[in-house]
């Protein structure tokens, strides 16, 4: 198949898309001779964790959605595939643009470089050399098979070379991710109205030393039962001095009452919250003292606003958040965390500050390189 026209389709799926592909879809619908449709797999579908970031982040409707919803691994990522092949080929683009490292990302790429259409692939190269984690197989099988690879920094482009992909296909533009924060930052909602709805309010925003923002979904430590209450354990320890909100994701919710755990969050140290909106997230991530989370995204965005972040895994694929931001892995294990909590508490943490090409422009960057290359 040929293509015959300068049609991008540009795919999103899961939550952690929406905030990347808003200001690409914005960047590329200004770029004359880019013609930008949006396809969106389904594979997140809850408004809390879908519909609230297009209204928020103001991304166009989908032209096209394929809603496939949650299943396995493989169902899902085969669901997908099936239903995106008819879309390609009756769209016929010059081009499929893939973010991130979902199941929608490695299945739209492979559906796209299969028919021998270019695949682009924003926020390549970044490595947890894990793959344990679902995304890593994402991300190297992205990267292999795609065309015109984007990174957010330097360190990628080691990564990509070291795995044969071709460095003149590899462009370091910076962080879209980071050009929605900056965007968003002035409408970002006040904890203070987040916060309210703690079960003492007080706690919150009368506690001396703030408050710690908090986020677990990922399998290696939502998944297993013991694990999590060893987690949940030494939140409730951190929470005495530092109370947590936490936006409790639908895995993590699920798994937290199946294993009975959910007393272990009955106290008003502990903020539970339903998934928050983007500018509600933003809100809670500024003004918190501390960040504890599991989150690739949370790394990125609190190094955008200086402020410490714990990040509860072994490994980072973000490596410039810790060099260069407010970034320290301190992995699942209690005592580590308690101890790099009482630190930061202590010190003030990491101040660190922004990498290279964080500043907002790095859609205007993809879309300028888009443009000359097709
Ligand atoms: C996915 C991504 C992960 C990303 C995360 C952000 C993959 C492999 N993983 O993980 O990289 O960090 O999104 O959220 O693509 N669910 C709902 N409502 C929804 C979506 C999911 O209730 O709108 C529940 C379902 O029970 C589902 C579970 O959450 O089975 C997990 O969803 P899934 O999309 O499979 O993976 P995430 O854990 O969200």
């Amino acid at each position: 198949m040929t293509a015959t026209s300068s049609k991008i389709l540009c795919v999103v799926g899961a939550r952690p898309n929406f905030m990347k592909i808003a200001p690409i879809m914005a960047a590329l619908r200004q770029t004359p001779g880019l013609d930008a449709r949006l396809v969106h797999t389904g594979q997140h579908y809850d408004v809390e964790m879908n519909q609230r970031f297009f209204e928020q982040l103001s991304i166009p409707n989908p032209d096209i959605d394929l809603e496939v919803g949650s299943a396995s691994h493989a169902v899902q990522t085969a669901e997908i595939m099936k239903r995106f092949e008819p879309v390609v080929d009756a769209e016929q683009p010059a081009a499929v643009l893939v973010v991130g490292d979902v199941n929608s990302t490695i299945a739209c790429a492979l559906v796209a470089a299969k028919k021998g259409i270019k695949v682009v692939h924003v926020e390549a190269g970044l490595r947890s050399f894990d793959r344990a984690m679902p995304e890593e197989i994402n991300r190297v099988l992205t990267d292999q098979i795609s065309d015109l690879l984007f990174t957010t920094e330097r360190e990628a482009l080691t990564n990509l070379i070291r795995e044969g992909v071709d460095p003149t296909r590899v462009q370091f533009v910076g962080n879209v991710m980071i050009d929605t924060l900056r965007s968003c930052l002035p409408r970002a909602v006040s904890p203070k109205q987040t916060l309210a709805t703690a079960p003492d309010p007080a706690v919150f925003l009368n506690n001396p030393n703030g408050y710690g923002i908090l986020t677990l979904h990922r399998p290696s430590n939502v998944d297993d039962p013991i694990i999590l209450e060893r987690l949940l354990n030494v939140l409730g320890e951190i929470s005495a001095d530092l109370p947590l909100a936490f936006p409790i994701h639908p895995r993590t919710r699920a798994m937290i009452d199946k294993a009975g755990l959910s007393t272990r969050l009955d106290s008003p140290r502990f903020c539970c919250l339903p998934p928050q909106g983007y500018l509600e997230m933003l809100g809670l991530m500024q003004g918190a003292r501390l960040a504890l989370t599991d989150s690739g995204g949370v790394q990125e965005e609190t190094t955008a606003l200086g402020v410490p972040c714990l990040t509860l895994r072994e490994n980072t694929e973000r490596p410039v958040t810790v060099t260069e931001g407010t970034n320290t892995i301190v992995g699942a294990d209690p005592k580590r965390i308690r101890q790099a909590a009482q630190e930061v508490l202590a010190s003030g943490g990491k101040a660190g500050r922004i990498p290279e090409y964080w500043d907002g422009r790095a859609a205007e960057r993809i879309a300028g390189k888009l443009a000359k290359w097709l």
